[in-house]
């Protein structure tokens, strides 16, 4: 079988619909929906082993991703990233056990292909033909990417100032962008109104059941570059947060899978200074992250005022016995620079905020020098060259 999909279940109020028609948020409750899979199945039917010999793709975990026809899947050969051991960065730490997993090699230069390739497949499949987002920026041009290979219409909401690569690659591409004077939240607006008006499937992050399916192949490709262990701690740059959250999912699916034991790693978020609504929502006590007010920072990818599914990231990082910290602007582009001339890897300001937090970190002998350590690289540094000239 290909999709072991069974049904989507509200991670609020625990209701559960089928997944046969497009659906987006809980219709009882509001919040976000999960895919759910027949694991029993699964476990009966598939060895892990034969996962191993698949390669090319984060497709290879088709198993535990939501399209039901291969020929729907729309794929750029998104995911299947090295993990890199970072034996000289981590030298300098000293650190035995350093990983990168290297986001920037997938198409359209981050991680957000993974989720993208997963949510516009399985629009595709449910007949949908024209897609909306808002995005930071490079959401969007994963969106118009796979949008133009399913031969669909694309709109894109992203600020004003973002960065010129996310405007470029969403236009010759194909999708309709609009500019906004603003931040993600009031590009989401936007995107819900053209959706309402126009009758377009909104692709908001966790909005969805499916982003996160592709995001969570992050964490069970960890584990299987790991010869199926997981990692201690993973250190994480949030802003929506779809990336904690599907690693968290995914590794729990592993668990229930049995191709995996132990413990969850530890989820760490890292946010900048300048926009950190789920370190403050952290350090309160609280269950939920309230709007973070003039949010401002390089990395794009981090202006997420206020996200909505923060009360997900919070219960992964509590859950795991993580923790969550903001760090400088200034800092992570000195850490693009010390991971490029250490390892070769030309990282995205959001990955780069990861090294930035795990120096604090040991300094705060909060990790332990021992431990198997994945900093989470979302992204290429080629997509931010502005911010680098002199
Ligand atoms: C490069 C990069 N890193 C990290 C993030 C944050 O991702 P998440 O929504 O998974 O927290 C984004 C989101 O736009 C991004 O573009
Ligand atoms: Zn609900």
């Amino acid at each position: 079988m290909y999709s072991y999909l069974d049904h989507l279940e509200c991670t609020i109020c625990g209701e559960t619909y089928p997944h046969a028609q497009p659906i987006r948020t809980c219709p009882s409750c509001g919040k976000v929906l999960f895919a759910r899979y027949d694991l029993p199945k699964l476990k009966r039917e598939v060895d892990r082993a034969q996962l191993e010999t698949r390669s090319g793709s984060m497709w290879k975990f088709s198993e535990l991703l939501p399209v039901l026809d291969p020929e729907k899947v729309l794929s750029l050969g998104e995911g299947d990233t090295p993990l890199f051991k970072a034996s000289r960065l981590g030298g300098k730490l000293g650190l035995s056990n350093l990983y990168i997993k290297d986001e920037g090699l997938n198409p359209t230069g981050t991680f957000k292909a993974r989720g993208l390739s997963a949510a516009v497949s399985k629009a595709h499949e449910l007949g949908i033909t024209k897609v909306t987002i808002p995005s930071a920026g490079n959401a969007a041009g994963a969106v118009a990417a796979y949008a133009a290979r399913g031969g669909m219409e694309a709109h894109v909401f992203m600020p004003r100032d973002a960065p010129a690569a996310n405007k470029i690659e969403s236009e010759i591409m194909g999708s309709n962008l609009t500019l906004v004077d603003g931040l993600i939240n009031d590009a989401g607006r936007l995107s819900r109104e053209r959706a309402q008006s126009e009758g377009l499937f909104d692709l908001s992050t966790l909005q969805e059941p499916y982003r996160a399916e592709g995001k969570k192949t992050m964490g069970l490709e960890i584990a299987l570059q790991l010869g199926w262990r997981m990692p201690d701690s993973i250190i994480y740059p949030t802003g929506g947060g779809t990336g904690i959250i599907g690693m968290w999912k995914g590794f729990y699916e592993l668990l229930d899978l049995g191709w995996v034991e132990g413990k969850l790693p530890r989820f760490i978020a890292v946010q900048p200074e300048g926009c950190q609504p789920i370190v403050k929502a952290f350090n309160d006590g609280a269950d939920v992250s309230e709007l973070w007010p003039n949010a401002s920072t390089i990395a794009d990818g981090l202006r997420v005022p206020h996200p909505f599914s923060d009360y997900l990231i919070l219960k992964a990082i509590r859950e795991t016995g993580g923790t969550a910290l903001s760090v400088s602007d200034d800092d992570m582009v000195r850490a693009m620079r010390d991971v490029a001339s250490a390892e070769g890897l030309f990282i995205c300001p959001e990955g780069a905020a990861t090294l930035v937090a795990l120096e604090r970190l040991l300094e705060d002998h909060f990790l332990d020098p021992d431990e198997n350590i994945v900093l989470l690289n979302t992204g290429s540094g080629y997509k931010y060259l502005d911010l680098l000239r002199n």
